[in-house]
Formats: C-alpha cells, sequence, structure tokens
C-alpha cells in the first residue's frame, strides 16, 4: 500500500430539523454577512429558505441571496455571486443545495479570495492560496461535495467543464438533514445514487495494492448504496433508506473508501465532458459509461473486477475464471442501474451522439490531445474515443 493523507474537517451535523441549527453554526464561524445561495427554486418550494432565514435572523445574521444555480453550475452565475459579495461584504458562504450549489458557492469563495478571473483556478493556470468560508445545508445525496476538496464548473464559452481540487474549499460544516431529500424526483435519487457508488469506485479500482480495511469499508458502503437504492424505487419516504444514502454521499468522497489520487477517475474525466457538452445529470452520465470503460479495462485485472463481483453484487465465484466472475458482476451492476432507472448507455441517457460528437468529447476530455486519464488502465484519446463508442448503444 502507498503512503497516503487522510483529511476530513468538516463538521457532520446529520438528523432531523438540523438546518435549524445554521445560524448558531455560522456565528461559531466568526460569520456576519451571510451569502444564501441555491439552485432552481426547490428550496423555495419546500419552505426550507424560510426555515433558513429564520435561524439566520435569530442569531442577528445579515443575509444576501443569490439563487439561480443550475446542474452543472455556470462560471458566469460564479462571477455574479463574486460581485454581489464584494459589494454585499459578505463573509460567509452558506450553499442551500447539492452538489451543483456547493460548488458555485466554493468557486466564488475562490473568487474572493484572488485578485485575477476565478476560471484560472479551473483552467490550470493557478492555484488557490485560500478561500473565503463555506457551510452547506445538503438536499441531495450524491456528489459528496459536502466533504470534498473538488468543485466543478462550466465554463458557457467553449462547453468546458473543469475541475478545481484544493483543501482550501472544504466545507465547515455540512448540515445533513435525510427529510430534505424526501422532495427528490426518482431520476434524480437514482443519479445521486449512481454518482456516490461511482466515487467508491473510481477509487476501488485503483492500480496500487490497497488495504483490506478500506477495501471492506467500500464494499459495505457500495452494497448498502444498492440495497437502499432499491428500497427508495419502492417507498421514496423511507427516511432510514435516505439517511443511509445520504451518509453514504459523503463517506464516498471523503476519502475513507480510499484515497482520491490513488484511484481511477477516468469514468468522471469522461463523463465531465458528456454534462459539459450535453448537460445531463452527472450520475445519469455516470452509470451510461461505466459499463463500457469496465469491459474495456476489465482484463488490467481480472480477479479485482472478480472480487467486485462476488463481495459487492453477491455473484457465485468462478475461481476457474475471474474473466467470466468479473463479466458477470459488470453484467450484474448494469442490471441493478436499470432496476433503478439509471441508464447504461448514451442512447438510453437520451442522447444521440455523431461520430464527429464522438470525436470532440474525446478531444476535449484528453485536452486536445495532451492528457491522459485513468490509472487502473491509462487511457489515450484513442481509448476515450473507443469507450465513448462502446457507450453510443
Ligand atoms: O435547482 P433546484 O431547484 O434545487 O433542483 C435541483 C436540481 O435540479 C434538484 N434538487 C436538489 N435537491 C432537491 C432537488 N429537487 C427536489 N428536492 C430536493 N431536495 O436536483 C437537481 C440536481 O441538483 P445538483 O446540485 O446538480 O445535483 P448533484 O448534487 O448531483 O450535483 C451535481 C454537480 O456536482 C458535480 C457534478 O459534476 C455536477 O456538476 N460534482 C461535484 C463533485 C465535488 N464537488 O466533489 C464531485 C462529483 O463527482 C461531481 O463531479
Ligand atoms: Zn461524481
Amino acid at each position: 500500500m502507498k503512503n497516503f493523507e487522510y483529511y476530513a474537517p468538516t463538521r457532520v451535523i446529520f438528523g432531523k430539523d438540523t438546518e435549524n441549527q445554521v445560524g448558531q453554526l455560522i456565528k461559531e464561524q466568526q460569520g456576519q454577512t451571510v451569502l444564501v445561495h441555491f439552485g432552481g427554486g426547490s428550496v423555495q418550494r419546500s419552505g426550507l429558505l424560510d426555515r433558513v432565514y429564520a435561524s439566520l435572523e435569530k442569531a442577528g445574521l445579515k443575509h444576501v441571496s443569490l439563487g439561480g444555480v443550475v446542474p452543472n453550475p455556470r462560471l458566469s452565475k460564479v462571477r455574479e455571486g463574486i460581485e454581489l459579495c464584494r459589494k454585499e461584504k459578505v463573509d460567509f458562504l452558506l450553499a442551500v443545495g447539492g452538489g451543483s450549489v456547493i460548488d458555485s458557492a466554493k468557486a466564488i469563495g475562490y473568487g474572493l479570495a484572488y485578485d485575477g478571473d476565478v476560471w484560472d483556478f479551473y483552467c490550470g493556470k493557478a492555484q488557490p492560496q485560500g478561500c473565503f468560508p463555506v457551510g452547506t445545508i445538503l438536499t441531495i445525496a450524491a456528489a459528496g461535495s459536502e466533504m470534498s476538496n473538488s468543485s466543478v464548473i462550466t465554463n458557457e464559452e467553449g462547453w468546458l467543464k473543469r475541475g478545481c481540487t484544493n483543501d482550501h474549499s472544504r466545507c465547515k460544516f455540512a448540515i445533513m438533514n435525510p427529510e430534505l431529500t424526501a422532495t427528490l424526483p426518482p431520476y434524480q435519487t437514482a443519479s445521486g445514487c449512481a454518482d456516490i457508488l461511482m466515487h467508491s469506485m473510481e477509487r476501488y479500482f485503483s492500480p496500487h495494492a490497497t488495504m483490506e480495511l478500506t477495501d471492506s469499508i467500500s464494499e459495505a458502503l457500495m452494497r448498502t448504496v444498492i440495497r437502499n437504492a432499491r428500497i427508495l424505487v419502492k417507498d421514496p419516504a423511507n427516511y432510514n433508506a435516505r439517511a443511509e444514502i445520504m451518509w453514504a454521499s459523503s463517506l464516498s468522497h471523503n476519502d475513507l473508501t480510499g484515497h482520491r489520487s490513488l484511484g481511477d477517475w477516468a469514468c468522471h474525466q469522461l463523463e465531465h465532458e458528456l454534462s459539459g457538452i450535453f448537460d445531463v445529470a452527472h450520475g445519469a452520465g455516470l452509470a451510461a459509461i461505466w459499463g463500457s470503460w469496465a469491459r474495456y479495462v476489465q482484463k488490467n485485472n481480472s480477479a479485482r473486477f472478480a472480487q467486485f463481483a462476488v463481495n459487492v453484487l453477491g455473484i457465485a465465484n468462478n475461481f476457474a475464471s475471474p474473466d467470466n466472475t468479473a463479466l458477470a458482476g459488470i453484467k450484474a451492476m448494469e442490471n441493478f442501474y436499470t432496476s433503478i432507472g439509471m441508464p447504461t448507455s448514451l442512447k438510453e441517457l437520451g442522447l444521440k451522439v455523431s461520430d464527429a460528437q464522438v470525436d470532440e468529447l474525446a478531444y476535449k476530455c484528453s485536452f486536445e490531445g495532451k492528457r491522459t486519464v485513468g490509472a487502473f488502465q491509462v487511457l489515450t484519446q484513442e481509448d476515450m474515443k473507443n469507450i465513448f463508442l462502446l457507450a453510443r448503444g
């Protein structure tokens, strides 16, 4: 096992009614003027925003609001947020929503602590040296941004979706009330589950020797998500299933299930091009690609895929042929996706992708042919193209 560092500084407040503590939590962080950042309106419709304002006012905090963050959050909204926060002298950023809102808040935080253009951090021109403090009230279990050190933003100029990974933006606190996720449409719940699973799989399919303990945590997490995702298909209001999945969303992306830098991450890089260009839900995009990626790379380490098949999906081990066990596991995973309404190809994702668009996806994902992605198997631009073609369906 390689050396690693584990850092998970976010304070988690988990359970029913916890959103009412938000004012006090920000006060403890020395915040005085708060940006309440949110998405397209679900938090207004559910009444959550009113409870948030009441809590902030009770704690004597000033606040300004900026809604309208869209899934696959945009750079233009980040710039609007930076300008507003400077004008209103905001000193704390509260993201009320999912990964898109949290990532947008993190980007605003980077921008506020920087004199140049915030996109510098996403296109790799500069590394953030600081970030204004961010806290969140999570409304969807999916991206894991509430405990991760990532932020992913889409630049409308060229539709480039790019990430910035830096510990400065880690949330000071994450309020997680599973009840808040009960209003999610089934497709978003399922898409979130696909993303959570993928955050563990990206780490699990590592070229490096892993630890028994880390593997066991990861496998238990994936089994738990699969079991509870199935429960939510039939019973979307099931609090315990919502709670299991919400906690899994954080633990799958706070490095507990394996270290980020030791993982593979090819599916994420491939998917970011898909959602950057076609604006699809991130988790659904991952489900649509994963099987094709898995079949393309499994021969690199069939034993690892066989372990996944047996320990996560309950496939009987065919000791004579790890390949067969591995392939049965990949099929079982795809069947699971289908059972929760997730796509297993680009066609099922609703995309009709032309040959020219496949070329564009691979060109962008390889940064114009200048980088490879993945570690379980290093993928060249040609490999990326092959996987998109396989996934096209
Ligand atoms: O905008 P509103 O009206 O709030 O609706 C949202 C949105 O349409 C809706 N929603 C959220 N909570 C709801 C709700 N609807 C009803 N009831 C609720 N309680 O769900 C839709 C999706 O929201 P979004 O925030 O986009 O979802 P998610 O958490 O999946 O975030 C996706 C973004 O995170 C990035 C993705 O690439 C994508 O841009 N990621 C961020 C990561 C990170 N920062 O660590 C890691 C991930 O791998 C991922 O790349
Ligand atoms: Zn993800």
